[in-house]
């Protein structure tokens, strides 16, 4: 039985055994395993499979918690938080505009990356928090006059996509794989739902920088980024200790080893390139 449950044409499945779903009354039901996610609201889908499944090792919950008052503490001031946004996404407005069809953005939060898109490209963003909704974001739409509108927004983990194979043509992370539980895991579901040739664009964060970055100083230097000496300071402090990089308390650590096991053979890196502070990777779908 094909699924009857699409959002900008994508059809919907079980997130958790991936059968086709079907609208109940208020909840939608999977053939397969018969389990049922309830909607409460027309806002946004709701697909969160339930959180048991979330792997509670890397204590993903506190570092959500701890993230999610990040943002509380700091929306109240307008300024500082158009300031931060802005110096996060210009650098990478021009990367955004290019890119066409349908995209899929994991962690998209309140969906900001529309203000740098094509006008018919179409944007999903999927997210566990409940708090991207609230009226505060659109406190800041006199500078990103996207979010008058709020996103066409999934409720769910990136470990647990509920989307078909090769359904987008475009995945994003940005400044999220370090807040998932499983990154392995939201590699293995975006190899999945991505057409082949798609491309899944990620921004990682606390990443070490190799010899090589600190010798060609390919980091570009940004306001409030450490300076070249700093990071070279830091290098050989790690180094010489054979300590890890330093880490902010809700980030899971994601070396560049890592990534490599996780893209194995399924994807390629068109490009390894910093942005400041953050590295930035774009994989192809092999
Ligand atoms: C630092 S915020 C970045 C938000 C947004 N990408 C931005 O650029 O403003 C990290 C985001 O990752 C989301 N996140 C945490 N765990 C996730 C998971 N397992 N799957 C998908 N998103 C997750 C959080 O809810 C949060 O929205
Ligand atoms: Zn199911």
């Amino acid at each position: 039985m094909n699924s009857n449950v699409s959002i900008l044409g994508i059809s919907i499945i079980c997130p958790l055994c991936k059968g086709d779903l079907t609208r109940v009354q208020n909840y939608l039901m999977c053939h397969n395993c018969s389990h049922e996610y309830i909607q409460s609201s027309d806002e946004y889908l709701n697909l969160m499979p339930d959180i048991e499944n979330v792997d509670k090792d890397h204590k993903w919950k506190e570092r959500q918690e701890e993230m999610e008052q990040w943002y509380k503490d700091l929306i109240p001031d307008i300024d500082s938080t158009v300031s931060i946004l802005k110096h996060d996404y210009l650098p990478l407005g021009q990367y955004f505009s290019k890119l066409i069809g349908h995209i899929l953005d994991i962690g998209g939060g309140v969906g900001l990356v529309r203000q740098y898109l094509l006008n018919d490209s179409k944007l999903i963003v999927v997210d566990p928090s409940l708090d991207w909704l609230g009226s505060d974001w659109s406190q800041l739409s006199k500078t990103f006059p996207c979010l008058e509108k709020r996103p066409d927004f999934v409720l769910g983990l990136g470990e647990y996509l509920m989307f078909k194979n090769q359904s987008f043509d475009t995945v994003l992370s940005l400044w999220s794989m370090n807040h998932v539980s499983n990154p392995s895991r939201v590699f293995q579901e975006v190899q999945r739902v991505l057409k082949t040739g798609g491309k899944f664009f990620v921004v990682f964060e606390d990443m070490e920088p190799s010899w090589a970055d600190i010798l060609s100083r390919s980091r570009h230097r940004k306001i409030g980024c450490p300076t070249w000496l700093e990071i070279l300071k830091m290098k050989l402090q790690v180094t010489f200790s054979k300590k890890f990089w330093p880490l902010q308390s809700d980030h899971l650590l994601i070396t560049e080893s890592d990534i490599n096991i996780w893209i194995g053979s399924h994807f390629r890196i068109n490009e390894r390139k910093w942005y400041g502070n953050y590295l930035s990777f774009e994989f192809i779908k092999m």
